[in-house]
């Protein structure tokens, strides 16, 4: 399956994405990866594979539909049969989630703590167990349908930085399992609110 991977900054989710494709037994090749923004390490890692890249900024655009659509056609382009949003820190929009199946990763439990500041507000709250989520997108922040779960504790001396590296170990073995699923067997509809893998393997 061709993915485009959508990233915003250190990329390892997408590093773990691609070391995963070097095996063909993965079923998954990823095309192209997109950024919102110009020199990101996300995307020095695809340049380093050889990889193409694109980037586009919000604020070249005059408003919001018009990054949307530049956003869908640059995608379009590679003719993903999945979009991976992997760190990507923009919401994506109506004719771009209209194009693409997308797949998001998240540093919480959701429906708990959506939004860019999920292990912060996690912490504050005093959660003692926290983890991450891999959902389908849609049109709100955080509320597609959810696909795989996998949980962490917080511990007593967590900072943001601490709990984050820590949910990002497990989060980035639960993303590549989902995808290479999802790429390899699809995924079926059974409501709105769940679509799941077919988990043939
Ligand atoms: C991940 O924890 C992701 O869930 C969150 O931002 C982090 C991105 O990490 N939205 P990276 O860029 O893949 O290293």
């Amino acid at each position: 399956a061709r993915l485009v991977v959508l990233v915003s900054g250190a990329g390892t989710n997408l590093q773990a994405l691609l070391d995963a494709c070097a095996d063909p037994a993965y079923g998954a090749r990823v095309v192209a990866v997109g950024a919102d923004r110009p020199g990101i390490a996300g995307l020095s890692r695809a340049e380093a594979a050889g990889i193409p890249t694109f980037v586009v900024p919000v604020p070249d655009f005059a408003d919001r539909a018009a990054w949307d659509a530049a956003l869908t056609a640059a995608t379009a382009e590679h003719e993903p049969a999945l979009v991976i949003s992997a760190g990507f820190m923009k919401i994506l929009g109506p004719e771009f989630l209209a194009a693409f199946t997308t797949v998001n990763t998240h540093p919480a439990l959701l429906p708990a703590f959506p939004g860019a500041h999920a292990v912060r507000d996690a912490l504050a709250y005093g959660v003692k167990l926290t983890g991450c989520t891999v959902h389908f997108v849609d049109a709100g922040v955080d509320t597609g349908p959810i696909i795989a779960q996998e949980t962490v504790p917080v511990r007593w001396h967590d900072d943001e930085e601490t709990l984050h590296e820590r949910i990002k170990v497990v989060e980035r073995r639960l993303f590549i399992d989902v995808i290479g699923r999802l790429a390899r067997d699809g995924w079926t509809r059974r409501s709105d609110r769940h679509l799941s893998m077919k988990c043939k393997s």
